[in-house]
């Protein structure tokens, strides 16, 4: 290994989001945090080296995305998941939330539905409400110890309501989380099929949000969406980002990519002035991980896996009562607490003040996350130890 991931390096006083505001958030600073979506790792040299690199001219003035940098994406999405696609499909946004802002605001009108599939990643509910739209939920299914997808109702979330006077239906998009955050589930290509023939027989759009697409701790591939099909490629919107996979989330980069004319058009304009411009210093970090940064991925994949087993290996000796769903994509890891028979609100309270660590509450992605929580594996071993040891000294003296 040419990279050290075990080492431990103190993100104290960096602004950091997860290490920062451990007294705000917890309320005592004891804490030990492992719930913000970033890592604990330092990013592959390459990537710092091309931003000090640019930074050695001296002017940072306004930015138009470069040949080379749409290059990048076009080979990445090539060489990772054999799509091919055009440079002039790629829209780079300062995030990916605020990119699936501004596709419901593309696509509906207030008043809309738009589906989400719970428990899902939180600013989900959050963006179609902004919107001034309603969540229309089609909760995943627990079956055979494996979430999967309820077509049945999704389909009656495209279908007209039963009422004396049935009104047409006004389900526009429906957002689809692959690899999925929290539930760690990669979607395969039969699934996506059944999912996006669904969305689109009723005229919809599907939004794929793919930013974990390259945090793969399974055997499997994964297959963007849009790449299944001409007709899918037309009637979705695809988000990728470097951002998870490099741990680069603090520089707000994204590439949206957008086949349709039409919707692209449509983007651009509900984007107006409000979603802002990317910093050249993103771009140059985004093709930089493009392009160099696959030596570190790969050896931060194994690491990530590694955590993985260890993880599984410590709940099933040590903290049997405690459910790990095994993740297929992200290093995300959704745990089921619901055998020691707490309501959300006394999970919450106990991780926190008996366990005395961070984790995401089951609840915060919807009604079915009630009873779990998400603890982010992208650390170093021995934080990861100390957070499981602590989760089974406050589980034993409930024994
Ligand atoms: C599924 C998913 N989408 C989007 C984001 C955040 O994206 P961004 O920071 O680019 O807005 C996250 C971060 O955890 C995520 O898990």
């Amino acid at each position: 290994m040419k990279y050290n991931f075990d080492a431990v390096i103190s993100r104290e006083g960096t602004g950091s989001m997860k290490w920062d505001t451990i007294e705000t958030v917890f309320g005592n600073k004891e804490i030990l945090p492992m719930w913000v979506a970033d890592m604990d790792f330092p990013v592959a040299e390459p990537i710092i080296d091309a931003v000090k690199k640019r930074l050695e001219h001296p002017i940072l003035g306004y930015t138009k995305p470069w040949k080379s940098l749409l290059e990048s994406v076009v080979e990445r999405m090539k060489k990772k998941f054999n799509w091919e696609i055009k440079p002039e499909w790629i829209v780079f946004t300062p995030g990916v939330v605020p990119a699936i802002s501004t596709a419901i605001k593309a696509i509906t009108h207030p008043g809309d539905e738009v589906v989400l599939q719970g428990p899902v990643y939180y600013p989900f509910w959050d963006v179609i409400r902004e919107n001034g739209c309603h969540v229309s939920n089609n909760t995943l299914k627990f079956e055979n110890g494996k979430y999967v997808m309820d077509y049945e109702d999704l389909e009656k979330k495209f279908s007209p309501k039963k009422a004396l006077f049935p009104k047409p239906p006004r389900t526009k998009a429906a957002i689809l989380c692959n690899p999925h955050n929290p539930v760690g589930r990669m979607w395969d290509k039969e699934e996506q099929i059944k999912f996006g023939e669904i969305v689109l027989k009723h005229g919809g759009v599907v939004i794929s949000d793919e930013i974990h697409s390259e945090i793969v701790v399974s055997n499997k591939k994964h297959i963007p969406f849009a790449s299944i099909s001409k007709e899918f490629e037309q009637n979705s919107i695809t988000c990728f980002s470097p951002s998870k996979t490099f741990n680069i989330a603090g520089l707000s980069v994204s590439s949206i990519i957008i086949p349709n004319k039409k919707l692209r058009e449509g983007f651009i304009s509900a984007a107006g002035h409000q979603l802002g411009k990317v910093s050249v210093l993103s771009l140059v970090a985004m093709e930089a991980a493009y392009r160099y940064g696959d030596e570190w991925l790969n050896e931060l994949l194994e690491y990530l896996k590694g955590n993985l087993q260890f993880l599984m290996n410590y709940f099933e000796e040590n903290i049997p009562e405690v459910k790990v769903i095994r993740p297929e994509g992200t290093y995300l890891v959704w745990l089921d607490f619901h055998a020691l028979g707490m309501s959300g609100e006394e999970l919450s309270k106990f991780l926190v003040e008996k366990a005395k660590v961070g984790l995401d509450d089951g609840y915060l992605f919807g009604p079915s996350g009630n009873g779990f929580a998400r603890i982010n594996i992208a650390c170093p071993r021995e934080t990861l130890k100390e957070g499981l040891k602590r989760i089974e000294s406050a589980v034993k003296d409930l024994r």
